[in-house]
């Protein structure tokens, strides 16, 4: 059998793509069958563990490039009549149109384009952490404080916390804003949204030049805004069983401050699964949250960045890990990392999808089994000493991935099938098991992925 971190690399080296003469991002997948013409772009979400892996190989000059493309593509976004849209947000996804001339045109896609019209609030978000990244392992803080930068940072936190209709400190986003680009319920304040928000602020913050007058109220306002989204999320989203009872037996229907059940979730609105499901000594950030409502949907994208971005505290860190031990079957399975659990079905289904037959039970976003998360899940399980569980998930996915062409995600409860609509060569499963099987051999390639603090040289 062939080394398959080896085919990893052959398929990230094939999916390169170059913009006058220069490496600068990734499609995100080579299936000539690919089942929407969009994955042929270079996806700004997908290029993430590209980038990570460029960087631990001393490529830092291709994450640069990515880096200063999407923050020239702002400038094409083009405004609706009569909607003034958001100052400049970053797009989903970008591609290099080559015209018979030779000529080369980049073309972005707002989210203007996109299956459903989904708005890319992650993109944004991911660039800065990305940047964060970059300037950790490269020390190149000569990028990072050009003129550029530090007005696309100050841009993107400051959309981040305009004034909105809002009384949560939480972030408001439509419906598909990021990972899960379709309609799945995901509206109000997911929590990977969350995650992406608090890892931004703080790799913000930590970019920023202090001494520039033109930053001090934005740093100001996110270091205030930081402050109270980690209280809100760490209080609010937690549940293990302690909390589930509280909600159990929760007066409702409560008026004024400090009241208990301030969002006023009804224990009727408790779904049946999650009291047998939630492990002893266990605990998670819950999926959403807002007036009434409480999404108890266990999302792994979001647990994991909380855990590696520090949203989480120590102990529920900890806590959330145990879950992934204790849970395996159902959210790592035959193919690591289902990206929520349980699956929506019947009337539940159709009311929040919108009946889409892509994402019908088990598959695809609702409850499929997606590798591009190993990575996540490997540095979150390193991070908080559970090694074995990293060293688990990897083999699963070194037997695997590479023998079934690199599937875009997998079907079933356990993840044993391939994804029925999922594409092959998808370049961020590759890069994926790449990244988790570097962590494993050197816990250290994570420093880079610690956010905060001040500037520094590697
Ligand atoms: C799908 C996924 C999205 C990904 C894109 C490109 O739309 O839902 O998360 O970025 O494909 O791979």
């Amino acid at each position: 059998m062939t080394d398959p971190i080896a085919s990893a690399y052959r398929l990230l080296e094939a999916s390169m793509v170059h913009y006058q003469g220069q490496p600068v991002g990734t499609i995100a997948s080579l299936d000539a069958h690919a089942p929407a013409e969009n994955y042929a772009d270079c996806f700004i979400r997908d290029f993430v563990p590209s980038g990570l892996v460029f960087l631990l190989d001393g490529r830092g000059e291709i994450v640069r490039n990515f880096l200063s493309i999407v923050l020239r593509l702002r400038d094409q976004q083009e405004e609706m009549e009569g909607h003034r849209l958001l100052p400049k947000v970053m797009p989903a996804s970008f591609r290099v149109l080559v015209h018979e001339d030779g000529r080369e045109e980049l073309h972005a896609d707002f989210g203007d384009r996109a299956i459903g019209r989904v708005a890319p609030v992650d993109s944004m978000m991911w660039w800065i952490i990305l940047l964060r990244a970059y300037c950790r392992v490269t020390g190149d803080t000569g990028f990072v404080r050009s003129t550029e930068c530090q007005r696309g940072i100050r841009l993107i936190l400051n959309i981040c916390l305009q004034d909105r209709f809002e009384v949560f400190p939480t972030l408001l986003v439509p419906d598909g804003s990021f990972m899960i680009d379709r309609r799945m319920g995901v509206y109000g304040h997911p929590l990977e949204i969350q995650a992406l928000f608090f890892g931004a602020l703080q790799a913000g913050l930590a970019m920023l030049d202090p001494a520039d007058a033109e930053s001090q109220a934005v740093i100001r306002q996110s270091r205030k805004r930081l402050d109270q989204l980690t209280d809100y999320v760490r209080h609010y989203y937690w549940l293990d069983l302690a909390r589930l009872n509280h909600i159990h037996r929760a007066r409702t229907e409560m008026f004024g401050h400090d009241i208990e059940n301030a969002l006023n979730i009804y224990p009727e609105s408790i779904p049946d699964w999650v009291t047998d499901w939630l492990p002893e000594d266990a605990g998670y950030l819950v999926g959403n949250l807002g007036p009434g409502r409480m999404d108890f949907r266990f999302f792994s994208f979001g647990n994991l960045l909380a855990v590696l971005f520090g949203l989480a505290d120590a102990r529920q860190s900890r806590l959330i890990m145990e879950v992934f031990q204790q849970r395996w079957d159902d959210l790592a399975g035959m193919m690591p990392v289902k990206i929520c659990y349980p699956a929506m079905e019947g009337e539940e289904w159709r009311l929040l999808t919108g009946s889409d037959p892509k994402n019908i039970p088990w598959s695809y976003h609702n409850g499929g089994n997606w590798p591009t998360l190993i990575w996540a899940l490997v540095a979150a399980a390193l991070n908080t000493g559970h090694g074995y569980l990293a060293e688990r998930a990897r083999e699963v996915a070194l037997h695997r991935l590479a023998h079934d062409g690199w599937p875009e995600y997998y079907d079933g409860r356990n993840g044993r099938l391939i994804g029925r609509r999922a594409n092959y060569n998808q370049t961020w499963s590759a890069t994926a098991l790449i990244l988790a099987d570097k962590f494993i051999k050197d816990p250290s390639g994570l420093d880079m992925l610690r956010l905060g603090g001040a500037e520094e040289a590697p």
